[in-house]
């Protein structure tokens, strides 16, 4: 079997890479399961300083795998469980004390979008595309994305993703002040690179200690992906999602017009 996530270590900086080109990186349970490993055992060794997540070329991730959300809702698989990969990911983020760095080429979707408001640095080319289709999925925001990203861009800049379900680009993601930079495609791996060794070059318990400083909220963001958590399971076994669901797997356009 392809190997869907890559883990790399190359001197003080952990790359995880998505890797399911085919399917524009949509992340399955095993995934989640991989990733939310190689970030628990960075943050505990010393000698990783980074953690950087990136995709393929043309592909971040189209986010959660929409086959996966479907079959997480069947009773068998205990869609509210802690134990899901997903909410063990989901939990992960914020907890994690080593900074976190994505490099985003293309397209970015769902939570392939809500994990980069728990990165400190995000770099994208600018055929960077970011979409959180969650309304227009029938869906909430999750991963603490309902606070963090009012709180990082403002509420009506975070509407237009939110709300809208309105695919933002490169130049207007750095607009909003959710992409730090925006690097040429062809030199967007190199230039990232010459970043992260600049951050992973820096005392290690200071840049940890800045970043814990820095992501002191006035609300815990634990507290809010737990809300979130329960308004997005019950969204899940909605007839809005499953009717988006199943039009995304035909391929044809949604009808919502029937919901009151
Ligand atoms: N889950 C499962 N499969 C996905 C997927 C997802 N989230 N996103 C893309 N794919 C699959 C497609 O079904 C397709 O598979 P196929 O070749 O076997 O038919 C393949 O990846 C390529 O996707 P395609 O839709 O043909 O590419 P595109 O460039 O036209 O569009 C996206 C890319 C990401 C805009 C589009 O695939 C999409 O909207 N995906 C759903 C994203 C989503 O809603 N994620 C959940 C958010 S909560």
């Amino acid at each position: 079997m392809t190997d869907h996530i890559i883990v790399t270590d190359d001197g003080f900086i952990r790359t995880i890479q998505f890797n399911r080109p085919e399917k524009k990186n949509a992340i399955l349970h095993a995934m989640y399961a991989k990733i939310t490993d190689a970030m628990r055992d960075a943050d505990v060794n010393p000698s990783i300083r980074v953690i950087v997540f990136k995709g393929t070329p043309g592909s971040f991730t189209a986010g959660n795998d929409m086959m996966d959300f479907v079959k997480g809702q069947r009773p068998e698989a205990k869609p509210h469980a802690d134990s899901q990969p997903v909410r063990m990911f989901l939990k992960a983020l914020p907890e994690i004390q080593t900074p976190m760095v994505a490099i985003v080429d293309g397209i970015a979707v769902g939570v392939g979008v809500t994990m980069l408001m728990h990165c400190d640095l995000v770099y994208c080319s600018p055929n960077a595309s970011f979409m959180t289709p969650f309304t227009a999925l029938g869906l909430v925001p999750e991963a603490a994305s309902s606070l963090l990203m009012p709180a990082a861009i403002g509420h009506q800049q975070a509407a237009e993703l939110l709300l809208l379900s309105k695919p933002i680009n490169a130049k207007d993601a750095l607009r909003m002040g959710f992409v730090t930079r925006v690097f040429k495609a062809s030199k967007l791996e190199k230039k990232a690179k010459k970043e992260i060794d600049a951050l992973a070059a820096l005392p290690p318990s200071a840049v940890r200690e800045a970043k814990r400083l820095m992501r002191r909220l006035p609300e815990p963001v634990a507290d809010r992906m737990a809300v979130e958590g329960k308004a997005f399971s019950a969204r899940l076994s909605s007839e809005e999602f499953t009717e988006a669901a199943s039009a995304f797997m035909s391929r044809r356009k949604p009808d919502f017009s029937k919901f009151k």
